[in-house]
């Protein structure tokens, strides 16, 4: 059971100071001995939460509407690399951000290091009150924390090195292989984007139609059986009740036990070879910090493994 961790203290994908405290704070509530000892993980960690102050460009002006276009692509260029340095080498991969940009790095080190080891194509399942998948041009807010999933399925492209033209096709997903869970707060741009390709999600309303163990045996059942998954978990797809300490909240949003279900589920299929947590902000209701924490806990807990029974 070897599992890589990398702690990412980023918060360059969006505006809120905050989100790259998460790691520590998630780190200093017991997560890794929990992960050691409970779960019986053996954990290489360089002991680190990286701010990749070193390689933040000292001028990074607006392109195509992106905010900080050159640190949010060399960061991620760099995440990538330590990503698949553990994947690579067959360890589960666990990414703390972070804001969501992160992403694009931890899916494109794992989605590269799969299709050497194994030659497949993984899947990517996205548990998020946002579906992620604007194009520079369709966002309106210009963060790149809502863009990652376009970048990481080709639907949107760039050929400068330093803005994200370094992600190349075997570090890319197929729309096909993309499933999302949770969405609530989806920009009109959006969904078009979803419809004609024919991406698979599961929203919010379809969790209160069916209930939660339907949907999770329907987006099972579309990625398909021994297909490598790897799960993105932006913890706003819980509702704020829960996860209240988090840059883009969106009310009506996933119980504590759904979302723990979503990553118990997602552990049993035993095809999980990496998780990313995301978007915990200490700084953001500071009361309900330490709640949003445990949430965060839990929900990493669940998806390696962990059964209340
Ligand atoms: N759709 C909005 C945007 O493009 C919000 C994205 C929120 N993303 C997140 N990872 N919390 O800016
Ligand atoms: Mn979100
Ligand atoms: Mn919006
Ligand atoms: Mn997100």
């Amino acid at each position: 059971n070897e599992l890589g961790l990398v702690a990412v203290g980023f918060s360059g994908g969006q505006c809120k100071p905050g989100v790259d405290a998460a790691p520590m704070a998630l780190i200093e509530s017991g997560l890794i001995d929990q992960l050691k000892n409970d779960l019986e993980f053996n954990v290489t960690y360089d002991g680190e939460v990286h701010a990749y102050a070193d390689i933040m460009p000292s001028s990074d002006p607006d392109y195509r509407n992106m905010k900080r276009p050159k640190g949010v692509s060399a960061v991620t260029k760099r995440l990538c690399d330590q990503v698949y340095e553990h994947a690579s080498k067959g360890r589960f991969v666990l990414t703390l951000g972070g804001d969501h940009s992160i992403a694009i790095g931890s899916i494109a080190g794992t989605q590269k290091a799969i299709r050497e080891r194994l030659g497949r194509e993984m899947a990517v399942i996205w548990v998020d009150a946002h579906a992620d998948i604007n194009t520079p041009e369709t966002s309106d807010s210009g963060n790149i924390h809502g863009m990652p999933v376009a970048f990481l399925t080709g639907l949107a492209k760039e050929d400068k090195q330093d803005t994200f033209g370094w992600i190349k096709d075997e570090m890319r997903i197929n729309t096909k292989k993309l499933v999302y869970i949770g969405l609530r707060d989806v920009d009109v741009g959006e969904k078009k984007i979803l419809r004609e390709n024919g991406i698979r999600a599961f929203s919010m309303h379809d969790i209160d139609r069916h209930g939660i163990g339907k949907v999770m045996d329907m987006a099972l059942g579309w990625i398909g059986q021994d297909t490598p998954i790897h799960l993105s978990f932006d913890v706003d797809a819980l509702d704020p009740q829960w996860a209240p300490s988090t840059g883009t909240p969106v009310r009506g949003g996933l119980t504590l036990r759904e979302g723990d279900f979503i990553a118990e589920c997602v552990a049993e299929t035993g095809s999980l070879v990496a998780l990313d947590l995301v978007e915990v902000n200490p700084s953001l209701e500071a009361e309900g910090a330490a709640e949003t924490v445990r949430a965060g806990c839990s929900i990493v807990r669940c998806a390696l493994g962990d059964t209340l029974l």
